[in-house]
């Protein structure tokens, strides 16, 4: 299977499983449910859930498994993107193409849509079906999803993030905080996918939790050089965001060249761990070509 039609097939089994957990909510905050909505289910690439999958299928994990973390992680990066947008943040007004959400509705209604999301994910872990066997994991999964999620995650990585705007910081303090902002939520799609696998080795457990490590870091370093080379109409969101606000990024700090050969030895390092997985590894190698080399 291609990647695009293996990617095309997560991207539809995930909305198909946010569209119903949206669609099971009663009506009695009409605004808030369509903002949800909104910011999960128009345009997206879905790679989280993608990582997710494309793991747990290399373990031999089944699909329907699967679904009920990949679900919850991309409840999580879409309340992660609200937020992110909102005026006290990064202050954009484009997103996947489309206004951002508290542009579409209005702040307050944005703030608790990324509330409301967030709760939803770990409702979803609780309650989507898993079978016998990982039914009793869920407590495992839930405990992945809010570090990677909460402070010692992607919150405590913003914070970074807005602690680092307008500052120079030293190159690990960079790495730290793209660990953490972005880093963090996709290892925490490999971790939830060993979880829900039978028989991972100790040696490929901690060569996978390697090779995302590196793939997290890469995502955001190839997201902070299209702010810089990337097009608004391709990116769905407003190129030169960072510049404008000073925010601390790779190409900002070691130039644009550089930050791209910084990009390649991350790809390498990536494809170098998949190498020594006694798995077959293809998708994940198509992933990481991906991320490194996508333009959106
Ligand atoms: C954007 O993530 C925010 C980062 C963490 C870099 P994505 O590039 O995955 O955004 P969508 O979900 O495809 O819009
Ligand atoms: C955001 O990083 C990371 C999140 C945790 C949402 P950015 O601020 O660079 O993401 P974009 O460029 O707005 O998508
Ligand atoms: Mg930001
Ligand atoms: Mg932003
Ligand atoms: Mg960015």
């Amino acid at each position: 299977m291609s990647l695009d039609t293996y990617r095309t097939a997560v991207c539809d089994r995930t909305n198909s499983a946010l569209s119903q957990s949206i669609q099971a909510l009663p009506n009695h905050a009409e605004k808030l449910k369509q903002a949800m909505e909104y910011a999960l289910l128009i345009g997206g690439k879905k790679m989280r859930p993608f990582l997710l999958h494309a793991t747990g299928k290399m373990l031999g994990v089944s699909e329907s498994d699967l679904d009920c973390p990949a679900t919850a992680v991309e409840a999580i990066h879409a309340y992660s993107l609200i937020h992110d947008d909102l005026p006290a943040m990064d202050d954009d007004d484009l997103r996947r193409g489309h206004a951002t959400c508290h542009i579409q509705f209005d702040e307050a209604t944005a703030i608790l849509a990324g509330d409301a999301l967030q709760t939803l994910a770990f409702e979803i872990l609780c309650q989507h079906p898993l079978s016998s066997t990982n039914d009793a994991k869920r407590i495992q999964l839930v405990n992945i999803l809010s570090k990677a999620s909460g402070y010692l995650g992607m919150c405590g990585g913003q914070a970074m993030d807005l602690a680092a705007t307008d500052k120079r910081i030293s190159q690990a303090q960079l790495e730290a905080l793209h660990n953490k902002k972005t880093g963090a939520l996709l290892s925490a799609c490999v971790e939830m996918a060993i979880v829900l696998a039978k028989d991972v080795s100790q040696d490929s457990r901690q060569t996978l939790l390697k090779y995302a490590q590196i793939i997290g870091l890469a995502f955001q370093v190839q997201d902070d050089i299209l702010d810089v080379i990337g097009d608004s109409e391709v990116l769905g969101k407003p190129q030169g965001s960072d510049q404008e606000q000073n925010k601390s990024t790779y190409p900002a700090m070691l130039g644009l060249e550089q930050a791209q050969s910084y990009l390649d030895d991350l790809h390498k390092q990536a494809l170098q761990a998949l190498h020594t997985l006694p798995y077959n590894t293809q998708i994940l190698a198509e992933f990481t070509n991906f991320v490194i080399h996508r333009a959106y």
